[in-house]
């Protein structure tokens, strides 16, 4: 811990131009602090950019432009259940911001000998899936945690976009479970800007991906609950949410519809409801006046933040298979290039799931 710490100090105090006296009082603030306890803990600002650093990092997001501009809630003092349900919920509220999404991380205490917070959702809002005999009802993505849920006492409406409950647990305590109150989520309907018919679809997606199951790692601390959310990028939701056979399915359906020939691969059916689903992704949030980026203008973003990178002397570093979006992805210049997809520190990383 104390090569991690020290590593990350020495980035984080040199890029907020911190003199370095002030690095060296710190870095033996800091091991010594190691040395007494078995770990240390980050200042405000430490942790804030870190945050931040660790969104720069992150090889698949495309969105990366805007690293530096995350509001960091400071949540680590926060000890029960109540607490944290409530936090989560705050999260959620200023998040969405009426619309204008501000991209925002939550910090809770980080793991340690005695325990851990984690949350169980993979996102504070998302869809329950329910197994019935007629096939799934909702997002199939959701289905384990949905039974966990429905055997812990809660009751979904069944219908295709019940927004599950936070389930979490604190330490060796037990899982708990909350509501998520109705009023602090928002929800775009969506409709098609030419198709009458698409409303009566019935589709709705949420404003805010707020991902929850990751651990965010700075300077060798853990934390495993940190939920972080930015705003959507509209393939997200257009092409793979709705798209995918593993998840609603909809093609078939937006197919049919607009009467093209599904019996033939060669109809190009399925690009062609593929692009009336995204086109009405973005409609629906622009008339809501709720953040959401293009494919094409996220592709440009990102080269911007190639180049501010590169005059910072950064490499960016990049997945390429997931920094092309899945809707034409060789008419953005990210399909031409090629990135190095080496994991830097700090930075976000999966964790075992908590249930299953
Ligand atoms: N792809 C995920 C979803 O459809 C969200 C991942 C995070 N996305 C974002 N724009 N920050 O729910």
């Amino acid at each position: 811990m104390i090569k991690q710490a020290e590593q990350f100090l020495e980035q984080c105090y040199k890029e907020l131009g911190k003199t370095e006296a002030e690095l060296r009082a710190r870095t033996e603030a800091v091991t010594q602090e190691i040395a007494e306890t078995g770990s240390y803990t980050h200042t405000y600002e430490e942790l804030e950019y870190g945050a931040k650093m660790a969104w720069r990092n992150s090889n698949r997001c495309i969105g990366r432009l805007f690293w530096n501009r995350l509001e960091v809630k400071d949540q680590r003092h926060l000890g029960t259940e109540e607490e944290v349900a409530g936090a989560l919920q705050e999260h959620i509220h200023e998040a969405t911001n009426g619309g204008r999404i501000q991209s925002t991380i939550s910090i809770f205490k980080p793991k340690t000998d005695d325990g851990e917070v984690k949350i169980w959702n993979h996102q504070l809002l998302r869809y329950a899936g329910y197994e019935t005999d007629e096939g799934i009802i909702g997002d199939p993505d959701s289905v384990a945690l949905t039974k966990k849920a429905l055997d812990m006492g809660w009751e979904g409406a069944g219908t295709p976009f019940d927004i599950l409950p936070h389930i979490f647990h604190i330490d060796d305590r037990e899982p708990v479970w909350y509501d998520v109150p109705e009023d602090i989520i928002l929800e775009i309907p969506l409709r098609h800007p030419e198709y009458e018919w698409f409303r009566e679809l019935n589709l709705r997606w949420y404003a805010v991906p707020i991902i929850s199951d990751m651990r965010l790692e700075i300077g060798g601390v853990d934390y495993t609950c940190a939920p972080f959310n930015g705003w959507y990028m509209e393939t997200e939701i257009g092409a793979r949410n709705f798209a995918d056979d593993f998840r609603y399915n909809l093609l078939p359906v937006v197919a049919e519809k607009m009467g093209l020939d599904t019996n033939r691969n060669s109809s190009l059916w399925k690009d062609r409801a593929l692009l009336e689903l995204n086109q009405a992704v973005l409609y629906s949030f622009q008339q809501d006046g709720v953040s959401l980026v293009d494919h094409h203008t996220a592709a440009w973003q990102f080269q911007v933040f190639q180049r501010n990178e590169h005059k910072q002397n950064r490499q960016v570093t990049g997945d390429w298979t997931w920094l092309n979006p899945p809707v034409s992805p060789a008419t953005t210049p990210i399909f031409h290039q090629s990135f190095e997809d080496r994991m830097d520190s700090p930075n976000y990383f999966y964790q075992k799931c908590p249930f299953s």
